[in-house]
């Protein structure tokens, strides 16, 4: 199956972003460090120019913190770019975010000259609570489903620094299916563009390639299912997800699997690295 997914207010906030980012002095891209590339936004990158840019691999206490490292030295050879895992829920390590942007705007911060920084990032990745963290209360709206965050805000944090939130972004066309079905995985889409069966089927085949262990400890597998459909069935077996005599509902097996993928249940896991090719990987499931 094909994911399509373009909520019509994000054309409309790549105009007025193109815009408003003259008047900033770093950008914060939040990414998902699960997924630091698919969750990138691709135009972002023609509209920064040369602005400082701070890249946040949020969720880290999701993602496998090997593959995190990988992708922050990757990042880092980019031009003006830094690399920062994170979990935007806490506190301690969303303060240094902080120190991170007075030090690439030397020339502000300052009474009357600001840091003037935009968060920028597609919906689910974080940004509200980022800015919820930062500002240290909750100003910004989080929420389970994604684009709840539809208008642009400006925060005063007082210490020399004023945030900017904006609108949700992902790019208009979801041509990389690769990329749509990791980011399904993750959970950055939104249920209705959805098919969780063909979504389960895609996470259970990474998983046994990648992760075969992470599947063998969490529902405790003497030996592993050989295809996918066999693995979303013995998952479906050991959560109960069942229709009457004791068929399998696969549906409902595929989306409890990956309600327990997103929530860690698994363990920390990545579902890409740099330098691979996208177009390489195997097709997703129709
Ligand atoms: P957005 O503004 O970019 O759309 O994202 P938002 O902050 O609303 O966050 C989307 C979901 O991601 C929320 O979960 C939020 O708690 C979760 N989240 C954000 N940062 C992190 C992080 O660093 N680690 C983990 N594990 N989760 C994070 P939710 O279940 O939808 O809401 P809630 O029940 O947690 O409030």
């Amino acid at each position: 199956m094909t994911i399509r997914w373009y909520p019509g207010h994000m054309g409309k906030a790549q105009e007025q972003i193109a815009e408003s980012i003259r008047k900033i002095d770093v950008i914060i891209e939040v990414l998902d460090a699960r997924l630091p590339a698919s969750s990138s936004n691709h135009q972002l990158e023609e509209m920064r120019r040369n602005k400082p840019c701070i890249k946040i691999l949020n969720k880290n206490d999701l993602a496998d913190p090997a593959v995190t490292k990988a992708w922050v030295r990757n990042f880092e050879t980019e031009s003006g770019v830094r690399a920062l895992p994170m979990s935007a829920k806490q506190h301690s390590e969303v303060k240094q975010l902080l120190k991170l942007c007075q030090l690439l705007a030397p020339n502000r911060g300052r009474p009357g000259f600001p840091v003037r920084v935009m968060v920028f990032g597609i919906p689910n990745v974080g940004k509200s609570t980022l800015i919820n963290t930062l500002a240290g209360k909750h100003m910004a709206k989080v929420g389970d489903k994604p684009a709840i965050t539809t208008c642009a805000q400006q925060i005063d944090l007082r210490n020399g620094i004023i945030l900017s939130d904006t609108p949700g972004l992902l790019w208009p066309d979801m041509s990389d299916q690769i990329a749509a079905y990791r980011l399904a995985t993750s959970g950055a889409i939104g249920a209705s563009a959805l098919d969780y069966t063909s979504v389960g089927l895609f996470a259970a085949e990474f998983m046994l390639h990648r992760y075969p262990e992470l599947l063998k400890f969490r529902y405790k597998f003497t030996e592993l299912p050989d295809s996918a459909t066999a693995l979303i069935e013995a998952i479906g077996r050991c959560l109960g997800c069942l229709i009457s005599g004791g068929v399998i509902d696969h549906h409902r097996a595929a989306e409890a699997f990956l309600r327990e993928l997103r929530a860690g249940k698994l363990g920390r896991i990545s579902l890409e690295e740099p330098g691979e090719d996208l177009a390489r990987q195997e097709t997703p499931p129709l």
